[in-house]
């Protein structure tokens, strides 16, 4: 009986503390009041911005924020759809002239890999789980795909890719009693195996730097040109030599 009063006791003052309630960006939340019925009426804030309202007698008002159009009342919650960063904050109920003050927190979640989804085998990788919003007290975790393993970051380091990472990974959000997920797929392919012509290309190139190895050495530490010039003169020189001497004869006979 103790137990049970206790029970009652605590559900009451977690009641009047308000809840915490999560959401991720483009999902529904239903927000409870903290009430289960009502008898005169019952009303719904944003932060200060006026949502809804309803009296006894079925009547019912509506603000002008663009939040009363993605929103609407299910008896005494309120259910939001595609939540917003915008919607974060407080929000009230009042029933019946009771306050209860709640508040949502909205969390985008970004989940990343670098260099790129598509990885090579051998190769390294890190995964991100980026959440946005106020998530003091949550866990961010990612989940492998083939050990279903969890890790307790929100960045892992592929070193290096293995073909079991190969899949749907999972960056999982837990917020108390909340648990969000975010997908990320990803492909490992076995590297590009390297062909034969690389080979005869270094082979081409080795004979090419060889021909010129040799070309540049010359003797005496004169370049190649140098030596050409040097031969070219000789050979000219010598036929100066035969022309004068075939010259000399000849006039020699002129005048015997
Ligand atoms: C609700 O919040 C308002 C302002 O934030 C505060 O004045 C009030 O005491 C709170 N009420 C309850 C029941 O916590
Ligand atoms: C995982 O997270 C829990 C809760 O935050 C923590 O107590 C635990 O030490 C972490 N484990 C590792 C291996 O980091
Ligand atoms: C390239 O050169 C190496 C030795 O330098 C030789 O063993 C090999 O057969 C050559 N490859 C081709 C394609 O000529």
């Amino acid at each position: 009986m103790k137990v049970i009063v206790l029970f009652v006791f605590v559900l009451g003052a977690l009641s009047a503390a308000g809840e915490d309630f999560f959401a991720k960006v483009g999902q529904k939340v239903t927000l409870n009041c903290g009430v289960s019925s009502y008898r005169r009426s019952l009303t719904w804030y944003h932060i200060n911005d006026f949502l809804h309202s309803v009296d006894q007698s079925g009547f019912t008002l509506k603000g002008s924020v663009e939040l009363v159009q993605r929103s609407v009342l299910r008896q005494t919650n309120l259910e939001i759809s595609s939540v917003k960063e915008t919607d974060a904050g407080q929000f009230t109920c009042f029933a019946d002239g009771t306050r209860h003050n709640h508040s949502l927190v909205v969390l985008s979640v970004l989940a990343s890999v670098k260099p790129s989804a598509v990885l090579e085998l051998n190769n390294e990788a890190r995964l991100r789980c980026e959440v946005k919003g106020q998530h003091q007290g949550c866990e961010v975790k990612w989940r492998s795909p083939n050990t279903y393993s969890l890790t307790n970051t929100s960045t892992v380091q592929l070193k290096p890719v293995k073909t079991s990472h190969n899949g749907a990974w999972e960056c999982i959000i837990t917020c108390g009693r909340n648990t969000f997920s975010e997908p990320l797929a990803i492909t490992v392919q076995e590297p590009p195996t390297t062909t034969t012509p690389p080979t005869t290309l270094k082979n081409i190139t080795s004979f090419v730097t060889s021909v010129q190895g040799t070309a540049n050495d010359c003797p005496l530490g004169l370049s190649c040109s140098m030596w050409f010039a040097i031969g070219v003169c000789c050979q000219f020189g010598m036929l100066l030599i035969v022309c004068v001497t075939v010259l000399c004869k000849c006039m020699r006979r002129n005048t015997v």
